[in-house]
């Protein structure tokens, strides 16, 4: 007799669970890329270096230097200086018919709230895909320099999701899920087998995205805990940014031209896709209004007051993403085939603005601070 009962095994052995069956908190996501280990120890890359030991000696405390004790008046963190969403809803209530015309201050600023927390959701949500997208840059990076540049991002996100999902359930309430284009963006990069696409897609257009959508909230509030949370915040994206741009800058020079037209094509469809961003219908329905009806009076007030929402974000997110691939070689690779695709969209006025990987020191809220 066996003292040890063989192990059934089946041809499911070893397959991941799907996730719903698992836990409805959690994702499973399987990434095609192939780890790498290196013995080459050497410091090769000089400004890979630099930055590694700014990214040290810049690391910042989540829970000593915020002051969480401040006291959040959510009311008057929206009213202070409505948001260009806000805007238009209000510009919206007051057209005859629409489902927000009767609606009181109260009504809108719970609104406003809202989209504040759909907001700070993404943010959120976007942190974290940040993290695990270092993380495999850590594992999949050929070089040391920057498996060791990757290590402290890693470490950097996960301050940033955390500071977020902090501010969200002490000064705010119940976050957002991730949408759907994050989502669909996020996952793409943790499944491909490149690594540089995952450097391309989170360090250049992510990043970008975030700095841009970071600096237009700063600009819109004056809470002093918000405030110094994304300075603080921005300061690392800057220099994530920096990592991408320099890391890859050296891996595109030796790429054949097929393989740059694929990094060309990518940064398009990201690009374009980011343009046609869709309304937050997740908002309308936490606020009980119908989002098909409601829509059509939202363009409308859009054209009669000439706000558009995401204007002045899309201006800052180009104005960092044009000059940062510039830096890549990637505008003017197959006869100029992405300098031709943005310059019809309009987007070459950016071509010489600063790029990340030099003004990257300007956004140091924490060395400023310590200075002073
Ligand atoms: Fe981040
Ligand atoms: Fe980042």
């Amino acid at each position: 007799m066996a003292l040890v009962e063989p192990v059934e095994t089946s041809s499911e052995a070893g397959a991941l669970p799907d996730a719903a069956t698992v836990d409805e908190s959690i994702r499973l996501i399987t990434d095609n890329a192939t780890r790498i280990m290196t013995w080459k120890y050497d410091r090769e890359r000089e400004q890979l270096v630099t930055l590694y030991n700014k990214a040290m000696s810049s690391q910042w405390n989540s829970v000593t230097d915020l002051d969480w004790a401040t006291e959040v008046d959510p009311e008057r963190l929206v009213n202070e200086q409505p948001s260009p969403t806000m805007q238009l809803v209000a510009a919206a209530a007051k057209i005859p018919n629409s489902p927000l015309a009767n609606w009181s201050e109260k009504e809108l600023t719970t609104a406003g709230i809202e989209f504040m927390k759909a907001n700070l959701s993404q943010f959120m949500h976007g942190e974290q895909g940040a993290m695990m997208t270092a993380a495999k840059i850590v594992e999949t990076v050929p070089w040391i320099d920057a498996k060791y540049y990757a290590s402290t991002q890693t470490m950097d996100e996960a301050r940033h999701t955390e500071v977020f999902a902090k501010y969200l359930h002490e000064k705010l309430g119940e976050a957002y899920p991730m949408s759907p284009t994050l989502d669909a963006q996020i996952m793409a990069l943790l499944e491909d087998s490149r690594w540089d696409i995952a450097y391309l897609g989170m360090q250049i257009v992510i990043e970008s995205l975030a700095l841009a959508a970071f600096g237009d909230m700063l600009r819109r509030t004056n809470e002093p805990l918000l405030r110094k949370l994304l300075r603080y915040v921005m300061a690392d994206e800057a220099r994530h940014v920096a990592f991408g741009i320099l890391s890859l800058a050296e891996y595109y020079e030796n790429l054949s031209s097929a393989e740059l037209l694929e990094r060309q094509e990518f940064m398009l469809e990201n690009t374009i896709r980011q343009r046609s961003r869709s309304t937050t219908p997740e908002v309308w329905e936490r606020l009980d209004v119908s989002v098909d009806a409601v829509l059509p009076f939202l363009h409308q007030a859009a054209e009669e007051t000439g706000v558009h929402p995401t204007a002045s974000f899309q201006r800052g997110f180009f104005a960092k993403l044009v000059p940062n691939t510039r830096r890549l070689g990637l505008l003017d690779a197959n006869d100029g085939y992405l300098r031709k695709a943005w310059g019809e969209a309009g987007l070459m006025e950016f071509e010489f603005a600063d790029d990340t990987a030099t003004d990257y020191d300007a956004y140091d809220a924490v060395a400023q601070d310590r200075a002073s």
